[in-house]
């Protein structure tokens, strides 16, 4: 069965890229001077990675492969670019997501805290295409002990130094009391994603996180 999420909406024009994430330098430039994008900040990668891939590993994190029910919590769609600091799409990134399920705990075997979602896949990858585009169908994230909420990503792929970061939500009160996002500073504004209602069925919310990687 495949159940991969398409990739629609994905394409960002330089412009829009320019005005989501905001210019580091060169704003004394005219037409196509360098002006270079803010790379997206490093966050550590935290305890909870897979110890093992689940077998159902794809973008759809809410339907797991053999299972009737979907995943509690809010449906969310996450999608963006990849791109590199000119803002030139980067095909074949490797993107990974993984998270907690709605009760706050993680699939992982350290994690115990709580009872377990079995009908949340935890874990997800995504090719991105020509155009830099990713998408994923998770649940909105939720804190867990000590943590804001927040969504793992690692990017791997020629041409691009990898990135382990987290992705956070745009006016979760919790935010201003975790100490790995307040630790970003001012680039915390590049982690940050405002959830909207959802354009596609299916899915309460959804937000747009483009990530610029360095060149490797
Ligand atoms: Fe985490």
């Amino acid at each position: 069965m495949n159940k991969r999420v398409p990739t629609t909406a994905t394409t960002h024009s330089r412009r829009g890229l320019l005005g989501g994430l905001g210019l580091l330098a060169g704003l004394g430039c005219t037409g196509n001077a360098a002006a270079l994008l803010a790379l997206t900040p490093v966050q550590t990668r935290g305890p909870f990675y897979p110890a093992s891939l689940p077998l159902d590993s794809d973008n759809d994190l809410v339907h797991v492969a053999g299972h009737e029910r979907t995943a509690s919590g809010d449906v969310t769609d996450i999608s963006g670019s990849v791109t590199d600091a000119s803002g030139n799409p980067l095909a074949g990134v490797r993107v990974e997501i993984w998270q907690c399920d709605a009760n706050g705990r993680y699939h992982h075997p350290r994690d115990t805290h709580a009872r377990l979602d079995p009908d949340f896949q935890g874990y997800g990858q995504y090719l991105t295409g020509k155009d830099g585009g990713y998408r994923f169908r998770t649940i909105r994230p939720v804190p867990y002990p000590g943590r804001t909420p927040h969504v793992h990503f690692a990017l791997s792929g020629a041409g691009a130094k990898p990135l382990v970061t987290q992705m956070y939500v745009h006016g979760e009160p919790l935010n201003r009391r975790d100490a790995l996002f307040r630790s970003l500073g001012d680039s915390a504004e590049r982690v940050l994603v405002r959830l909207r209602n959802a354009s596609q069925p299916g899915a309460r919310y959804e937000g747009t996180f483009n990530i610029v990687l360095a060149s490797g």
